[in-house]
C-alpha cells in the first residue's frame, strides 16, 4: 500500500482591522487519516462557508479534490479574527499547491485575495485596496485578485493580476498563460459624481458667505430658518466649492469607501471630497460605524469632506451625541470583540433646522402654533454641548420676491478659486492678531458668554475670514463678522 504523506502548502493574503492590514499565512494541511475539511484559526462564518465555496469552485474548475484524506486549513496567526469571503481564493490556492496542481515556489510570490462563486467564478470583496497595501508592505510585488478589484490593487503599488475564474488563476500560476492584461485607469480624468452648482441658489447672501467661509476654514455650520428657504438646497452645494483632494488624501478616502464595499468601479479613486447625508431615522453604528465586523459609519464616509444632518433635530439623540467626540478628535474608536478599531473621521458637519417643531418660527409673515411644551421638547433635543462645535450659525430668512426673481448668483467655480487662495493663505502665514481685534475677543467671551472651545472657534473662524480678504493680520472687523455668526438668540437654547 503507497504510503501517503504529509503536505503542508501556503498561500499569503491579509486580514482587514478596520483599516490596517494584518498579513495572514493560509496553511493547507493534506494529512492521512479520516476524510474530512476543517478551516481553523478564529475564521468567522462567512469564513467557514469558504469550505463549500472553495471545494465546489476546485471541482466546478475541473481541478482535482483531495480524496481519501485529512484536509486542514490553518488561517494564522489563530488569534487574529478573519471575516469575510475574501479568504476563498488564497485558500483555493493553498489547496491546490498542497495537491501540487499549482506550484508552490511561484504562489509564494503573490498574494491573493476574492470570494469564490460555487462554479468557480472568482469575485471582489470589500478592502481590496488596504489588503493589497499589506501585500506591498510585506515584499510582495502581485496580487491576483477579482478583475474589479484590479485598480485598487495597482492604487496599492503592486501588480494585479485580474483573474475572472479560478482556472484562469491556476493556468497563470502554472505559466501556461500569461498575467491577465491590466489595463491601468487614468486618474486626472476621474471627475467626482455631479454636484449642483451655487449659481442657482437666489439671494440669501448670508448663507452663501457662511458657506463661503465654511468652506474656505473648515468648519461646520448650522443653516436655521423657515421651511422652503433654500438650507438644504445652500448645504448640498458645499462640496462643490471644497478644493480636490490631494493624492494622499485621496487614497485616505478610497481606502475607507473601499472597506464599506462603496467604490463605484468607474471611479475606484475618490479625488473629491465625499458628501454623507444619512437618512434622519439612521442609527448610531451606521452613524459613527459598528456592527459585529466593524464598518466605518457615516462620519468616516465623509471624512475629508461633508456630512450633512438636514432636519439635525429629526435626528436621534444617542446618535447627535455620538458626533461629539468625533467632530473634536477627527477619529473613532469602534467597540469589536478583542479591542477598538480606529477610523478616522475628520469631516465637515453641516445641519439644517426649523427653528420650533410646526415651522412658523423666524417667518414674520406666519404665526407659530407651536405649544410651549411642544417648543421645549424640541430644544431639548440639541444639547448644547453639540451646538457648540457648530462654528458658524446663520439663520436663512424667507427670500423676497425680488430676490428670487434676481439673475443666477456666482458660480461654484469662482466661488471655489477664492476658498483655493485662502487656504493657501492659512497653509501659509501664522495667524496674527491686531491688538484691538484680541480685546474684541475677549471682551465677547464675558459678554455673549463663550465657552474656551467657542473663543477658539471664533478666533478659528475669523483667522478664515481675514484670509479671504487677503488680509496677513486678523483684524478687529473679521473677529466682529466671526462673532455675528454665533448661535443667533432665537436658536433653541
Ligand atoms: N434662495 C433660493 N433660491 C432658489 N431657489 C430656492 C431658494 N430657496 C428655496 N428655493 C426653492 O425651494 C426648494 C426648497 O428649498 P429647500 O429644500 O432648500 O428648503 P429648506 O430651507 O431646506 O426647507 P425645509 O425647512 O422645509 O427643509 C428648492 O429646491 C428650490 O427650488
Ligand atoms: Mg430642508
Ligand atoms: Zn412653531
Amino acid at each position: 500500500m503507497p504510503r501517503v504523506r504529509r503536505v503542508v502548502a501556503r498561500a499569503v493574503t491579509h486580514a482587514l482591522v478596520g483599516l490596517e492590514p494584518r498579513k495572514v499565512e493560509v496553511e493547507a494541511h493534506l494529512q492521512p487519516g479520516v476524510p474530512g475539511f476543517a478551516i481553523v484559526g478564529l475564521a468567522d462564518r462567512a469564513c467557514q462557508e469558504a469550505k463549500h465555496r472553495v471545494r465546489s469552485g476546485v471541482l466546478s474548475a475541473s481541478l482535482q479534490w483531495p480524496l481519501n484524506r485529512r484536509l486542514t486549513v490553518n488561517l494564522a496567526p489563530a488569534a487574529l479574527r478573519k471575516e469575510g469571503s475574501g479568504f476563498d481564493l488564497p485558500i483555493s490556492l493553498a489547496v491546490l499547491a498542497a495537491t501540487r496542481q499549482v506550484p508552490a515556489e511561484r504562489l509564494a510570490g503573490h498574494a491573493a485575495v476574492g470570494e469564490l462563486a460555487l462554479d468557480g467564478r472568482i469575485r471582489p470583496v470589500a478592502g481590496a485596496l488596504a489588503v493589497a497595501e499589506g501585500a506591498r508592505r510585506a515584499g510582495i510585488e502581485r496580487v491576483v485578485c477579482a478583475a474589479p478589484s484590479a485598480p485598487e490593487v495597482a492604487l496599492a503599488g503592486v501588480k494585479p493580476v485580474p483573474v475572472s475564474h479560478l482556472c484562469e488563476a491556476v493556468a497563470y500560476l502554472r505559466g501556461e498563460i500569461d498575467a491577465p492584461h491590466y489595463e491601468p485607469f487614468a486618474e486626472d480624468a476621474l471627475d467626482g459624481a455631479y454636484v449642483p452648482d451655487l449659481a442657482d441658489v437666489r439671494g440669501q447672501e448670508r448663507g452663501r458667505r457662511a458657506l463661503e467661509i465654511t468652506a474656505a476654514g473648515g468648519h461646520n455650520l448650522l443653516l436655521s430658518g423657515p421651511p422652503g428657504t433654500g438650507k438644504t438646497m445652500l448645504a448640498r452645494r458645499l462640496p462643490g466649492i471644497l478644493p480636490p483632494l490631494t493624492r494622499d488624501e485621496a487614497l485616505e478616502v478610497t481606502r475607507i469607501h473601499s472597506v464599506a464595499g462603496l467604490l463605484p468601479p468607474e471611479r475606484p479613486l475618490v479625488t473629491v471630497p465625499p458628501f454623507r447625508a444619512p437618512h434622519h431615522g439612521a442609527s448610531a453604528p451606521a452613524v459613527v460605524g459598528g456592527g459585529s465586523s466593524p464598518r466605518p459609519g457615516e462620519v468616516s464616509l465623509a471624512h475629508r469632506g461633508v456630512l450633512l444632518l438636514d432636519e439635525l433635530p429629526e435626528f436621534r439623540r444617542d446618535v447627535l451625541e455620538s458626533l461629539r467626540q468625533p467632530l473634536e478628535d477627527g477619529v473613532v474608536w469602534v467597540a469589536r470583540v478583542g479591542g477598538n478599531v480606529r477610523f478616522p473621521a475628520r469631516f465637515q458637519l453641516v445641519g439644517t433646522m426649523n427653528l420650533c417643531p410646526c415651522g412658523a418660527r423666524g417667518d414674520p409673515a406666519v404665526e407659530c402654533s407651536c405649544t410651549p411644551q411642544r417648543l421645549a421638547a424640541y430644544r431639548e433635543r440639541l444639547s448644547r454641548a453639540l451646538l457648540d462645535r457648530f462654528d458658524l450659525a446663520v439663520s436663512m430668512p424667507r427670500p423676497r420676491a425680488a430676490e428670487l426673481a434676481a439673475p443666477p448668483g456666482e458660480p461654484s467655480s469662482v466661488v471655489r478659486s477664492r476658498i483655493e487662495a485662502a487656504r493657501e493663505r492659512l497653509r501659509s502665514e501664522p495667524p496674527r492678531r491686531t491688538e484691538a481685534a484680541s480685546a474684541l475677543l475677549s471682551d465677547a467671551v464675558d459678554r455673549l458668554p463663550l465657552s474656551g472651545r467657542g473663543r477658539l472657534r471664533v478666533a478659528r473662524v475669523a483667522r478664515t475670514i481675514a484670509a479671504l480678504a487677503g488680509s496677513p493680520l486678523v483684524e478687529e472687523a473679521h473677529v466682529a463678522e466671526a462673532l455675528s455668526y454665533r448661535l443667533p438668540a432665537e436658536l433653541p437654547s
